[in-house]
């Protein structure tokens, strides 16, 4: 069943205001809905639109691709990405771009942890963005391999990435050390996200999604 959602972002003080249509697909594959970390990066890109503007953005495993939309919308150039073998979820992102009159929007199928031809061939990122990647451990070190590689073409780059934090055990810590990188945690009221009501969609479940700021360890660290 192929339903729609609609989330907005809103800058009450400056009179700005955007709205983004998501076609999502009732089905068990997890790229097809929106997850509740996906408005709270849109959210933290919204609240940063001024440098997001411009910029070269690709989002990795986009799903229905709700943060790289707020990028487009907000001026950026915008590559979304999502698993080579999963073309269902790349096509459903496809939609998505339609929805909202967002056609220059690239879409790519990459897969974490394979330096496939499409990967190689991708522009040179100033923001990487990734919401809910983090959700199984076993592909922990292949995302963070590919954010490395993309950061090792422009070592400026930031990653962007927001999580549901499902198991206190389950840090990336040491992975962050193998591959030459560095988080840093940003507070949800920092960019406005820490009320149930991101983007107009009720998250009950707020409390347990993070957002980091992963930098390589050659920059220094957002202050
Ligand atoms: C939990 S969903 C999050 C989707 C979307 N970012 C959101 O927050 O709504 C995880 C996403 O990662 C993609 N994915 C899973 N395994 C992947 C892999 N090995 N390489 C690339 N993408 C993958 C899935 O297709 C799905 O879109």
């Amino acid at each position: 069943m192929q339903v729609e959602r609609i989330f907005s972002f809103e800058d009450e003080c400056k009179g700005e205001k955007i709205q983004v249509r998501i076609p999502e697909i009732v089905d068990p594959q997890y790229g097809m809905f929106t997850w509740p970390a996906a408005p709270v990066l849109a959210q933290f890109i919204w609240h940063n639109r001024e440098q997001v503007k411009g910029k070269q953005v690709i989002e990795i495993g986009a799903g229905t691709a709700l943060p790289g939309l707020v990028a487009s919308l907000c001026g950026a150039n915008v590559t979304l990405t999502d698993k080579e073998e999963f073309p269902e979820c790349l096509e459903n992102c496809r939609r998505s771009c339609c929805a909202n009159g967002q056609d220059s929007v690239k879409v790519v199928g990459i897969t974490w942890g394979q330096f496939s031809p499409n990967l190689l061939k991708l522009t040179k990122a100033d923001i990487i963005l990734g919401s809910d990647c983090f959700y199984d451990t076993k592909d922990f070190d292949d995302i963070l391999a590919t954010v490395s590689f993309l950061m090792d073409k422009n070592h400026q780059a930031m990653f962007w990435t927001t999580y549901q934090e499902r198991s206190s055990s389950r840090s990336i810590e040491d992975l962050l050390k193998k591959w030459g990188l560095k988080g840093v945690q940003i507070p949800l009221e920092d960019f406005n996200a820490d009320h149930g009501n991101v983007g107009d969609s009720n998250i009950s479940d707020l409390h347990t999604i993070q957002m980091l700021e992963i930098t390589s360890q050659c920059q220094p660290q957002r202050s």
